[in-house]
């Protein structure tokens, strides 16, 4: 069976700033990863110099030329931006610029993300996601950012999975600010949300750009052996809240939408039932089909679509292949009953700093070897997404 995608898909793959880059110094993520207190939760390891992606972005463009692909998504680093509430640095503006300029010289689009889960350290320190003022604060970086890279920035995406920004920090404590406090958390989620609104409008008012929210989306179901109401009701509860009840809080402020998909949820007597069939080496089940109804569900807010984020951690490369091919299948799938899907980008270009649990996870089409210099070293997956970018079919 042949599946066609159409001639203008966007075929790329995703990556952020603290995760590549090296050496965020001003941020409160650098800060909480090398200022160990001995009572306190840390990542496995820091993220020091990364991929050094910071000096060596042009070796990672070329990859993506290599790769067939037409697009990248990265993030800025608002620290670097912004290193004061009342300074923009113009240096590491000019910086950024030359990497936009870079991939436009490669023909590639840019998909930009203004805040990917690290923050400036000042920020931190004013409450950070819990303090009134930060959507503010946000809408003044983000409306910088429209200002000064304009359109080499083809689309920005201004943040990223709020909800598991949301969890990791303010319910199970794992990130910084370490907090295990559902009443911040609420507050936080309705400051993200806020953040986005005014950073969507504030774009706009500078210029008629492309901008967009990226969203974690997880699928739930019933384990479908054995039909129980509870379990059917639960799964569409904990749907509902991961997806609906945030996109209708944001309203008409997004001109895409941008799905992260990594895993479904299946329940059975309410505890989670899912397969083991294919596992990623962090022990998340692989199920393409979760995409698949994902994508027919968004149908309903008539947007564009954007798989901004879909990967598997995979040291060895020996299920990575046939992941990425049956997520595009259930995704040409989706498009074929009606789903505006109009990109795919996989998560990620590089081996790179997987947050608390440090450089372990591989999520890379090509292989980072930490050993040798950073050496990229495409994996065989690489070769078979680069023949995906460059037919926009797949055969099965
Ligand atoms: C995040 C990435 C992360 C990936 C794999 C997403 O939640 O946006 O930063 O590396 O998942 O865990």
């Amino acid at each position: 069976m042949i599946y066609q995608f159409p001639k203008d898909f966007i075929w790329g793959t995703a990556a952020s700033a603290l995760q590549t880059e090296g050496n965020n110094t001003n941020s409160d993520w650098w800060r909480w990863e090398n200022n160990k207190a001995p009572e306190d939760k840390y990542p496995l390891e820091s993220s020091g110099i990364a991929c050094v992606s910071y000096h060596r972005y042009e070796e990672d463009l070329d990859l993506c030329v290599k790769l067939n692909s037409n697009a990248y998504r990265t993030s800025v680093a608002w620290g670097r931006i912004q290193p004061t509430p009342d300074t923009f640095d113009v240096k590491e503006i000019e910086h950024y610029r030359n990497f936009l300029k870079a991939a436009k010289l490669r023909n590639l689009k840019t998909f930009i993300t203004l805040h990917h889960f690290s923050n400036p350290i000042w920020f931190a320190d004013m409450g950070g996601w819990a303090n009134p003022k930060a959507p503010v604060l946000f809408e003044i970086y983000a409306k910088k950012c429209a200002q000064v890279f304009g359109d080499l920035v083809d689309v920005y995406l201004t943040i990223n999975e709020p909800q598991v920004y949301m969890n990791q920090c303010y319910i199970s404590g794992a990130w910084p600010p370490n907090r295990e406090n559902l009443f911040l958390a609420l507050r936080v989620q309705q400051n993200l949300i806020k953040a986005h609104k005014r950073a969507y409008r504030a774009i706009k008012s500078v210029g008629p750009h492309t901008v967009g929210l990226v969203k974690n989306i997880i699928w739930f179901e019933q384990q479908p052996s054995t039909y129980s109401p509870v379990d059917w009701l639960a799964a569409k509860l904990l749907f509902f809240s991961n997806c609906d009840q945030y996109l209708r809080q944001i309203g008409k402020d997004l001109d895409l939408i941008g799905v992260n998909y990594y895993f479904t949820t299946r329940l059975r007597g309410l505890m989670l039932h899912n397969l083991d069939d294919v596992q990623s080496d962090l022990g998340w089940w692989v199920y393409p089909k979760g995409l698949e109804h994902i994508l027919l569900h968004l149908r309903k807010y008539n947007l564009p679509i954007y798989i901004t984020e879909n990967g598997v951690a995979d040291c060895t490369d020996r299920i990575r292949k046939d992941f990425i091919r049956d997520m595009l299948i259930s995704c040409n799938k989706a498009m074929e009953q009606g789903a505006d899907v109009r990109g795919y980008f996989y998560w990620s270009l590089i081996d790179n700093y997987e947050w608390h649990r440090g450089y372990d996870p591989k999520f890379g089409l090509v292989y980072v070897d930490r050993k040798n210099e950073l050496a990229r070293i495409p994996r065989e997956s690489f070769y078979y997404y680069a023949g995906i970018c460059k037919s926009g079919r797949i055969e099965k």
